[in-house]
């Protein structure tokens, strides 16, 4: 088909018109192929939902004094494996991270930040949770000193502040006030009971 210039009037040939491509149709058509190409190209990557399975081994812990053999995907850290595999979700996930201290629970009598390590790193460890403080439904000390001293709002943080504060005080570092918010600063309140966490580990070292 010809078209018409409408400056001289002459009679031109389209790109159409001669059977060739048109720049609209050729972006497309280039349009299409890149489609294409970046759809094969998802395709053939492995799944970003779906990451390769690592091989499972076997970790033995022994949590609050019961004794666990465990087939664990070594990438799992400990606090999901406490919360999740063992049911023990008195230990809480703040940040998961190693920012806020929530997730705090002693490993052979240290205090540690459980998000922070893998399970499979600790075969054969004594772990400590909230959980296992309560002996013969009495509670622990520093348990009793929280409720006295009104060291918690919500109550979120209390559990890695407690097991922080066992380890504070068994490392002997709850002397005086300065020394306690010192040993425990890894440990954050979003309610700022401080005041009452304070009172209570030193009341508790007091005691003990
Ligand atoms: Fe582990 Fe915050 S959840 S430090
Ligand atoms: Fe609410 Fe500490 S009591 S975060």
């Amino acid at each position: 088909m010809k078209n018409v210039d409408p400056f001289t009037d002459d009679a031109v040939e389209t790109e159409q018109s001669r059977g060739g491509l048109s720049r609209r149709s050729i972006l497309l058509t280039a349009g299409g192929v890149a489609t294409l190409a970046a759809t094969s190209e998802v395709a053939a990557q492995p799944s970003a939902e779906r990451p390769p399975t690592a091989s499972k081994g076997r970790v033995r812990l022994i949590v609050n004094g019961k004794q666990h053999e465990l087939d664990l995907d070594p990438r799992r850290s400990l606090l999901d494996v406490l919360r999740e595999t063992l049911n023990l979700s008195g230990t809480k996930k703040g940040c998961n991270q190693g920012a806020c201290g929530a997730c705090t629970v002693l490993l052979n009598g240290r205090r540690i930040v459980s998000c922070l390590t893998l399970a499979a790193m600790h075969d054969g460890a004594l772990i400590e949770t909230i959980e296992g403080l309560e002996t013969n439904g009495e509670l622990h000390p520093l348990q009793t000193a929280f409720v006295e001293h009104d060291g918690l709002q919500c109550g979120f943080c209390t559990p890695g502040q407690i097991m922080s504060g066992i380890g504070c005080i068994a490392e002997g570092h709850a002397g005086t006030p300065d020394e306690i918010r010192f040993w425990m600063s890894g440990n954050i309140c979003r309610c700022g009971a401080y005041p009452g966490i304070v009172a209570a580990v030193a009341d508790a070292a007091k005691r003990a």
